[in-house]
This record gives structure tokens, sequence and C-alpha cells, in this order.
């Protein structure tokens, strides 16, 4: 018989060898391609979505009355600049990062030849970060896709399903083995509900209500895109994992006492959250929300064998962008996404009101409600356009800093309470071209000046720097 202490031994070792393997927290930032990578023609890219809204359509002269675009951005495309990026990263010590592919640099048409040249420029990228210990967390598909496509009535048309089909394999059968964390989707409810509509108001088609409804359809669609391409993904029998993207914003009550402004904070829950987490994890829409949209959009019957797909094809992680809660009035009472804030004392931030424990809250709803699938938070951040100004060279950003602190720490609490959380990536590493909101908006770590493309980090840039030290075994 095996004595006791060298039983004891036996177990520390196996438990050692076991704590190795385990795969470290990631600790990360995140971009998207059409906010930093610029070179808009360069190596035979094709238009996009959103070099056709910028460039033909004004959509930022329609928000902040002045024409920008992303056709340079912040050049990160560019290999040159992408180099000093990483270096940066490195300083940070971070040991992920989050970007996105462009459908339309990989398949220009959309549908056609494979463009080698772009994915030459991914192959190398990837090899760069690997090569500085930094593992990339690879989304398809983040808001852009070809303009020949959106020609055709992008996701409102049934043959949009295929042809991100088509492009998410190319991806896929020239990525799988080298990259381990693929996402499918970015915020399906940002893209349809808030940026469509905004678009929508500016060409005065269709009243609100009814547009918001119509575009049920086209996020449906993305779901069932979504669960086809985590199918392909299992049937490839890849060592990696895929997931979808979220915004998750819990909702609550502008004046916790009325009962009003309570029903509709949870009316809007369902719509914002339920409508997209109980697909993926329960494999059917909130009956609430399929009774609302009723109203507007009667057309919209999802099948049961689609429900049972989506439901069968379960992403393997759930990446979710946290902001801030969304707050909410009684006469609210349709689908209306709104960051109101209700403390009269706060300093604004671009994102709406800070309230870190709602992270914590939404979480913990994962863990309870949705059978605590693994996690992690793929968007976090803010910026104050009082403090992202540089003064004697340098940034002081302390609410930025103190966001990211309560954030984390909230997020930590979680982990620490169960939830299934394997890592936090900061949006964003850089300021960036911020959809609509064009250059106005800076959410970096790093400041950007957007003429010369010199990049200077901020204080929070080192304050998450000691965070990542501080945790770095977490
Ligand atoms: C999210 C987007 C991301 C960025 C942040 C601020 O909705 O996913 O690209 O613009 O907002």
């Amino acid at each position: 018989m095996m004595n006791k202490k060298l039983f004891l031994l036996l177990c520390l070792a196996v438990h050692f060898v076991h704590a190795q393997k385990k795969q470290p927290f990631l600790w990360g930032v995140a971009t998207a391609a059409y906010q930093v990578d610029g070179n808009y023609q360069v190596d035979g890219k094709g238009e996009s979505k959103w070099d056709f809204l910028t460039n033909k359509v004004g959509i930022t002269q329609f928000t902040i009355g002045e024409k920008q675009t992303g056709n340079v951005a912040i050049n990160m495309y560019d290999r040159k600049q992408y180099l000093k990026d990483i270096e940066l990263m490195k300083e940070l010590g971070i040991n992920a990062y989050r970007m996105s592919l462009d459908w339309s640099r990989i398949i220009p048409d959309g549908v056609g030849a494979v463009n080698e040249k772009a994915l030459a420029h991914y192959d190398q990228l990837f090899d760069d970060l690997l090569a500085a210990g930094i593992e990339p967390l690879v989304t398809i598909y983040h808001f852009d896709y070809p303009a020949v496509l959106l020609q055709k009535g992008g996701w409102g048309n049934p043959e949009m399903e295929n042809w991100y089909y088509n492009y998410a394999s190319v991806v896929i059968n020239r990525f799988g083995k080298k990259i381990k964390n693929f996402i499918t989707f970015n915020e399906p409810y940002i893209e349809f509900f808030l940026v469509e509509n905004m678009l929508n108001a500016q060409n005065n088609k269709l009243p609100e209500k009814e547009y918001y409804m119509s575009q049920m359809q086209k996020a449906h669609r993305q779901l069932i895109a979504n669960a086809r391409v985590i199918k392909l993904y299992h049937d490839l029998k890849l060592k990696g994992q895929i997931g979808i993207v979220l915004n998750v914003n819990p909702a609550a009550p502008w004046d916790e006492k009325k009962v009003a402004d309570q029903k509709a904070a949870d009316f809007q829950d369902v719509l914002i959250n339920g409508l997209f987490l109980d697909p993926l994890y329960k494999g059917k829409y909130p009956k609430v929300a399929l009774d609302s949209l009723a109203k507007y959009n009667p057309s919209f019957k999802p099948s049961t064998e689609e429900m049972a797909f989506i439901g069968a094809n379960k992403p393997d992680f759930l990446g979710i962008n946290f902001y801030a809660p969304a707050i909410v009035k009684g006469e609210d009472s349709a689908m209306s996404l709104k960051w109101l804030d209700n403390n009269p004392d706060e300093v604004k931030s671009n994102v709406g009101p800070v309230r870190p424990e709602y992270l914590y809250k939404m979480l913990m709803r994962l863990k309870n409600d949705y059978g605590n699938p693994r996690v992690i938070i793929t968007e976090n951040g803010t910026g104050f356009v009082s403090e992202d100004v540089k003064v004697n060279g340098k940034i002081n950003d302390p609410l930025r800093t103190d966001y990211i602190k309560r954030h984390v720490e909230w997020a930590l609490k979680a982990k620490k309470e169960g939830v299934n959380l394997f890592g936090y990536t900061v949006w964003s590493g850089w300021d960036n071209f911020e959809w609509v909101s064009g250059y106005t908006k800076r959410l970096g770590l790093i400041y950007v000046d957007f003429a010369t493309q010199e990049r200077t980090p901020k204080q929070s840039f080192y304050e998450y720097q000691k965070i990542i030290k501080e945790n770095r075994s977490f």
C-alpha cells in the first residue's frame, strides 16, 4: 500500500501539472477592422458597406455634421504600423487581441474569387501576434460586409445566410488550425436595431416602430447563419472554440419606486437581452418578445426546425460587450435601447451611466439562468471628452482608469462566485473611428493623433498594465 505522504505528494504533483496546463486568463484589448485598418483600396480590397456609407451616403455628415470616413482610420492594415502597435501591446502585457477580418478584403465581390493577398496579410499578422505571445481572438464579421451585397439587400436578402456561410468557411478552412478563438458575429442587436435604424431615420423610409420590427427577420437570419458556421466548425473537429458576441444591456428602471418604470425595464430586458440569449441557449424566442413583434411584423414566423437548429448548435463561448445598463422610463414601451442617465451629478461618459455592478449582475444571470456558459468580456471601456486631451505630452484619464478598475473588480468577483469567465478585453486599445460618431469619441488606452498617426499611451494604459500584472495568473 502506498503510504499517506507519498499519496499526498502525488496528488499535489497531478494538481500542479493540471494548473500548468490550464489556459491562462486572457487579458486583452479589442478593435474592429473598419475602425482601425484604413488602407481602404490596398491589396485588392473591395468597397464595403461602411466605405459606401461614409464616402457616398455621408452617414457621419448626418450624425455629427461633418464628413468623416475610415479610409485612413489608424492605419493598422499597414504592417510597419501594426508591428509598432504590437510592441505597445507587449508593453501593456496583454496575452490576447480581439480583432476582426474584413470580408470585403477576403472576397471583394462578396461571393466570388478569394483574394489571396488579403489572406496572406492576415496570416502574417497572426504569426506576428503569436510570436509576441498574443493570442488573436478573431471576429469573422463585425458590422461590415461587401457593398455589392448591400445593394442586393444585405441581411434583408435570404441568400445572405449562404454568402456569409461561404465567406466564413473560407476563413475557417484557411485559419482554423492557427486560430484558437473565432467569433461569428458582433452585436446583432446593435447592428439591426440601433445603427440601421439611424440610417432609416436619415432616409425616412418607414415609421420608426415598424422599422425596428422589420429588422427582426434579419437578426433571425444572422442567428441561423451563426448556428450553421458553429456546426461547420464542430464538424471539422478543430481544436479551438467558436462563439458569438452580444451586447448585454441589463435594463434598470429610471425610478425604482415607479411600477411603470420597473415594468418597462423588465420588458426592455427581454427585448434587448432575452431576444438573443434565449434562442442561443434555450432554442426559443421569449414569448413576450414574439407577441410584441407580431404587432408590427406579423410576417415574422420562425419555424420550429429553425429554432431547434439554433438551439442545437450552441456557441462554445459567449462574448459579452458591456458598457452600461439601459435605464428605462415607463413610456418606453417599444424597442428602444437608451442609455439615459439618472444621476445628475455624474460626469457624462461617452457610453452611458457608469454602473459596474450591472456587469456583475449580468454575469451572475448568465450563470444562473443560461447554464453557466463559458464567457469572455469582449468589450468594456469608456471615454470622457473632458479628459481625452493631451497636456504637456501626457493624457491623464482618471475617469477611464476608474471605470476599468471597477469593472474588472466586479467581473473578477463574479468569477470567484463561479461564473465561467475566461477573459477580459478593453474597448479599445487605440482611439479609432467610432462608426456614426466618426473620430469625435475617443475610447482608447492609447491616444492617437489622427493627422500624424502618432501613438501616446494614456494614464489608463499604465493602470491597466498594473491590473494585468496583479492578476496575471488569476
Ligand atoms: C460597440 C461596437 C464597437 C465599438 C463600441 C464602442 O457597439 O461593437 O465596435 O464601436 O461599441
